[in-house]
């Protein structure tokens, strides 16, 4: 099995999804190329028979785009992938990514159907879609909630029928990661003729456990994780690029799986679409957080000015972030003290440095938020004390 993963992002179908989160087509083109520049291997570029605006946006990050596969969702409706076709036509590889409900809960009470009945329909919606393109993904939507005998029978069916990649949604976020892991295991030992597809995960985080989900699914076979930026989308949202990227390079050794996308770049796309999805950061977010490289307790500021990895296990650099911050907060200690006092170019004796401590934690109890500025004046006040 192969050792790279594909990174398909999703944050301008599933993310854009997001209520208040609608981009014009100018903004979702600097998304898609920033996307370009992070090195995913596919985007999904929208949902195009939903609007025209979906429709437009496919078209011109089609054509704005040079090397990452741009992928069209569709229902298993040919009207669907008729125009997701269209849409398609200025990429240079286009993927039509069509699919439908296979949990009992969307074949009986949604789709009003029955398991052969689906079957059918997933069977004929990847061969329509085979007439336009080479490139055809199928989804069994809320196949964290099927049964595992039956999703195999349409996963082989959609194989056969020509399918290039296999999409495994966890729609609902309702799996438990051994369960995910298990199923697609269950796929990759159970489907006759596996290997001629790529099977990739989808999970949603209604229960906060996407990444630890979508792990799973590659540690049992998946080799393609559809993600977004900061891990927006639909509730809770979807997987984070972020975390998983980070994730395989930071636990290459144990997992020995590598992705194609250049981490320097996580941070500044990040907070590109933090900005244009006008959709904040939570402060302590894995990886891009603004709490993610930030140290406020004595302890750790002490250990991690000793040696950075006492309590890091990234590198700030590798995700595009320039430094770790020590925040000088009522718990910080005369090392996060002295280094930030050295960093404003003051070098104090240790008595004038224990009598300036004394007042920081003074301040500290009373002000949440220390500057520099008021640094400088306890600095100033123990200077002038001194020659009074
Ligand atoms: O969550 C989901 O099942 C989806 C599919 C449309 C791929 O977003
Ligand atoms: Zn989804």
């Amino acid at each position: 099995m192969s050792d790279r993963l594909f990174i398909f992002d999703t944050t301008l179908r599933d993310g854009e999804q997001v209520p208040g989160c609608q981009l014009n087509t100018v903004e979702k083109i600097e998304v898609a190329k920033a996307l370009q520049e992070l090195g995913v291997d596919i985007i999904e570029a929208g949902f195009p028979i939903s609007s025209p605006g979906d429709f437009e946006s496919v078209v011109e990050i089609s054509k704005a785009v040079t090397w990452p596969t741009i992928c069209a969702l569709t229902r298993a409706v040919q009207k669907d992938i008729d125009v997701a076709a269209e849409s398609l036509k200025y990429a240079k590889k286009g993927r039509i990514h069509t699919g439908i409900g296979t949990s009992y809960f969307h074949i009986h009470h949604k789709l009003n159907s029955t398991p052969d009945a689906i079957l059918e329909r997933a069977v004929e919606a990847v061969k329509y879609a085979k007439k336009y393109v080479e490139d055809v993904e199928f989804y069994a939507e809320d196949a964290g909630r099927t049964e595992n005998e039956y999703l195999a029978k349409v996963v082989e069916a959609v194989i056969k029928a020509g399918a290039t990649v296999v999409n495994i949604p966890d729609t609902t976020g309702y799996c438990l990661p051994h369960e995910f892991g298990e199923k697609i295991k269950y796929l990759v030992e159970n489907v006759n003729g596996v290997h001629k597809a790529v099977i990739s995960t989808h999970c949603h985080n209604d229960l906060g456990m996407a990444t630890a989900n979508t792990i799973s699914g590659i540690m049992n076979g998946a080799r393609q994780a559809e993600v977004t930026i900061n891990g927006i989308g639909e509730r809770a949202g979807n997987t984070s690029l972020e975390e998983v990227v980070m994730i395989l390079k930071s636990r290459y050794q144990v997992l020995g799986i590598e992705t194609g996308v250049n981490t320097k770049n996580i941070y500044h796309t990040s907070r590109l679409v933090s900005t244009l999805m006008n959709m904040p950061v939570q402060p302590n977010k894995a990886v891009v957080g603004r709490n993610a490289f930030a140290h406020s307790s004595g302890i750790h500021q002490d250990g991690v000015l000793k040696f950075r990895e006492n309590y890091e296990i990234m590198d700030p650099a590798d995700v595009g972030i320039n430094e770790s911050s020590i925040l000088l907060t009522a718990r910080s200690g005369r090392a996060a003290l002295k280094h930030r006092l050295e960093i404003m170019g003051f070098e104090l004796t240790k008595e004038k440095l224990e009598e300036v401590y004394e007042q920081f934690l003074k301040l500290a109890d009373k002000k949440k938020d220390i500057r520099d500025d008021d640094i400088a004046l306890l600095v100033g006040d123990a200077t002038r004390q001194e020659h009074r």
